[in-house]
């Protein structure tokens, strides 16, 4: 039986954990017929702060199951709060060949590595000193599919970085690992944050690291460098045609406010991520005004966005997956203002997880990204309103049609107009979220200035914009997943998209079109899409 949830902003189709706080997503790994989802997780309250992992699984991406705190990764010192080592983000990898020797059986440990960081001054048993805000990469181990961790005797595997980057320890943080066949060796990906640099090392065991080489700083260099993540992706499902794809995500700096993800396509030889010229921006595309609203959004171009809204955050892949699949997920928030976003008891979701590829659009190698295959079954296959619309010239039509939960596709042709058109969800009087076009700078946008009454901060409310060009036949399309308390706005192929948290006041579910300018053979598909659990 399908169950709603019903607390407000509850989301229906994003994972939220039942209570407390959720920030990155970490340790994503598939391992025996489940896909793990670990996260930055506090278990005492809806605020950061005691830094532990938590724990879900599913077996589609799509329904998740909240499984107890992971014994093991939770914050040292958390029950008598006086927290004396906390789990920072990171990853985590089956080692069926068990070549960390931590294994068991024949289906090898599960193997996790984070960043252990100390808010106070420690001496360990061993007598060396931590100073306080140290942060240094650790590792432990599960033969319980992650129900159970075991810290490894010899952690820190990686105390500090490099020497002549050793002032820098405060800022070395959120390892990724995946293993390389090529070279048989396990690659780690970590972040100096302040420094805009990711260091390389390679290990045989996931104990021993040496570090090989380092990346950055490249293109969007705002705030801190966080949560990388490298991984291999086909061209266009060309499996002979391999790129490497890095992700970077930064905070401040992002495109819209606060927080947000870049990616850069090049190469990698076990050792050295190389980018791609064309991935490189050396020159900014200068500033380009909104014609919105000029006060409210101004657009810069020095970065490859993985994701042009605001709330998008920190996304990592799944390692381990069958099939070549590359599927990643991200916190859908921002560090701008994710303290103050009015849900209780809990506070942070995650976005829908979205398969990664690679196509040549625009001449460029893009990014493109969907909803993973097992979403598509909580979409109701009978449309909940469907109308071929033909030209709409001017005004405003609302559907008749309403909803919280949905899956709203638009699709139309804009040759040679100006103006904008598009869909206003969550309406009523007053209220409304904008996704449109606008056919003159061929950008897509979300204006969240209205969607509702709560307060979150001054810089919640905002318009945001994304590149999107018409595809091949000459139609501009848009996908709107809407849940509750977010959209998540993907266009064309999905080599551009929106994501943005919403707070609209319960009684708007109302949905009307509206075009300023000339769209042609407009097509508008509106579909409910069901509640996950
Ligand atoms: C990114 C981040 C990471 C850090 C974690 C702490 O959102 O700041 O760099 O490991 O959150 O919760």
């Amino acid at each position: 039986a399908i169950q709603y949830y019903k607390e407000p902003y509850r989301p229906q189709f994003h994972y939220t954990p039942e209570k407390n706080w959720m920030n990155d997503p970490n340790g994503l790994v598939y391992h025996r017929g489940k896909y793990h989802l670990f996260y930055q997780y506090n278990p005492g309250s809806h605020t950061w702060g005691n830094m532990s992992w938590g724990h879900a699984v599913s077996t589609d991406l799509t329904r998740w199951t909240q499984l107890p705190d992971p014994l093991g990764l939770r914050a040292a010192g958390f029950e008598s709060g006086n927290v004396t080592e906390a789990f920072f983000s990171g990853g985590a990898i089956s080692d069926p060949d068990n070549t960390s020797g931590f294994g068991i059986d024949e289906y090898g440990p599960l193997v996790a590595i984070f960043t252990l960081f100390y808010p106070q001054d420690l001496t360990h048993a061993n007598g060396q000193l931590v100073r306080a805000g140290t942060q240094a990469q650790g590792i432990a181990y599960s033969n319980d599919d992650g129900l159970t961790w075991t810290q490894y005797e010899g952690n820190p595997v990686i105390p500090s970085p490099p020497s002549e980057y050793a002032d820098q320890y405060a800022d070395f943080r959120d390892p990724a690992v995946f293993w390389h066949a090529a070279s048989k060796n396990w690659v780690m990906v970590v972040a100096l944050s302040v420094l805009h640099k990711l260091l390389i090392y390679t290990s045989p065991d996931l104990k021993k690291w040496t570090q090989v080489s380092e990346f950055g700083p490249v293109n969007a260099v705002g705030g801190k460098w966080e949560c990388p993540n490298l991984f291999p992706l086909p061209v266009a499902g060309d499996a002979r045609r391999l790129k490497w794809v890095m992700i970077i995500s930064l905070d401040p700096g992002g495109p819209a406010v606060g927080s947000g993800t870049q990616y850069v396509v090049g190469s990698f030889d076990g050792k050295t991520f190389t980018a791609d010229a064309e991935s490189i921006r050396e020159t900014p595309i200068p500033d380009q005004t909104s014609s919105l609203d000029s006060a409210v959004t101004t657009y810069t171009q020095t970065a490859n966005w993985m994701d042009h809204g605001p709330d998008f955050y920190a996304p990592i892949s799944w390692t381990g997956v069958p099939n070549y699949g590359r599927v990643a997920i991200a916190w859908m928030s921002n560090w701008d203002y994710a303290r103050d976003i009015p849900t209780s008891p809990w506070r942070g979701a995650m976005s829908v997880p979205r398969v990664l590829e690679l196509r040549t659009i625009g001449g460029a190698l893009r990014l493109v990204q969907r909803p993973v295959d097992g979403f598509e079954a909580l979409v109701q296959p009978t449309p909940l309103y469907a109308n071929a619309w033909g030209t709409v010239e001017e005004g405003r039509v609302a559907l008749d049609v309403s909803g919280k939960a949905l899956d709203v596709r638009m699709s139309f042709r804009a040759a040679g107009s100006t103006g904008v058109f598009g869909v206003a969800l969550r309406a009523r009087e007053g209220q409304e979220t904008v996704v449109g076009y606008e056919f003159a700078t061929e950008r897509m946008y979300v204006d969240r200035r209205k969607s509702g009454s709560a307060v979150v901060t001054k810089a919640f409310p905002g318009v945001y914009h994304a590149p999107l060009a018409a595809g091949d036949d000459g139609r501009v399309r848009i996908r709107v997943l809407l849940d509750w308390s977010s959209v998540e706005v993907l266009g064309g192929l999905g080599e551009s998209t929106i994501t943005a948290q919403i707070f609209p006041d319960d009684e708007g579910t109302g949905i009307t079109m509206f075009s300023t300018g000339v769209a042609e053979q407009v097509e508008v598909e509106v579909r409910s899409v069901d509640s996950a659990w």
